[in-house]
């Protein structure tokens, strides 16, 4: 299904640098890495793919956590994958535009957590888009963004969503990607696992 998930991810990231964006070619790649972390999401009645996640394991220095999008992917061909890894870090997710707020990203948060315990490990990490930053920027820093959010002053469509299933903030990473949506932004969030190996 590598050619409908490059579609999902095109329709999930129209903003999003080509040069960072999954490609089908990525797709086929990641099955062959690590299978257990790639997830899709397909329509009963019609077979059509509709929300995906990439995931890979790795360490963390949490002392040095500032890192581009597509270093930590290893330009998305995921070469940077440690089978030993402590961590599982979310390269992606996205749910198709005509299919959002039914709970698939949920859905998809769900098995990445399942994956988490049957591993045993440490936890999830994501940079998540502060999409909802570039509407605010004019009147505060993303450091202040963030802390509304967190406070729940601020609805972001990504950082709430993460915020609502267990993830705390860990810390702002600038040139994150390169896509004006998020500012280039992204937000380091850490969902840990109660009962790691
Ligand atoms: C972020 C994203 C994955 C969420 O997917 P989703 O399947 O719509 O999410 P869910 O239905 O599981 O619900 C998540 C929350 O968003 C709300 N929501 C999402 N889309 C909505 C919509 N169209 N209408 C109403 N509510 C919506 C849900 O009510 C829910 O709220 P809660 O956190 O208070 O429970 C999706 O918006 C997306 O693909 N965005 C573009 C790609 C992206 O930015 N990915 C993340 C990169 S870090």
């Amino acid at each position: 299904m590598a050619d409908d998930l490059a579609a999902v991810q095109e329709a999930c990231f129209p903003t999003l640098s080509p040069s960072e964006r999954i490609r089908a070619e990525h797709y086929r790649t990641h099955v062959r890495v690590f299978p257990e972390g790639q997830h899709a999401v397909i329509e009963n009645a019609t077979g059509r793919v509709v929300a995906a996640s990439t995931d890979f394991r790795t360490n963390i220095d949490f002392h040095r956590y500032q890192h581009r999008y597509i270093d930590a992917v290893d330009g998305n061909w995921l070469g940077t994958h440690d089978p030993d890894g402590r961590w599982l870090y979310s390269a992606d997710i996205g749910v198709h535009p005509d299919f959002r707020g039914r709970g698939l990203a949920t859905l998809l948060f769900a098995a990445q957590h399942d994956l988490i315990r049957r591993l045993g490990l440490a936890g999830h990490v994501a940079g998540a888009m502060p999409r909802g930053y570039p509407s605010h920027r004019h009147r505060m820093a993303i450091e202040a963004y963030v802390a509304a959010v967190v406070r729940g002053e601020i609805d972001d469509p990504t950082l709430s969503v993460h915020l609502h299933r267990g993830y705390h903030v860990y810390g702002i990473i600038p040139d994150y990607v390169e896509d004006p949506s998020s500012a280039n932004y992204g937000v380091l969030v850490v969902w840990r696992n109660l009962d790691p190996k």
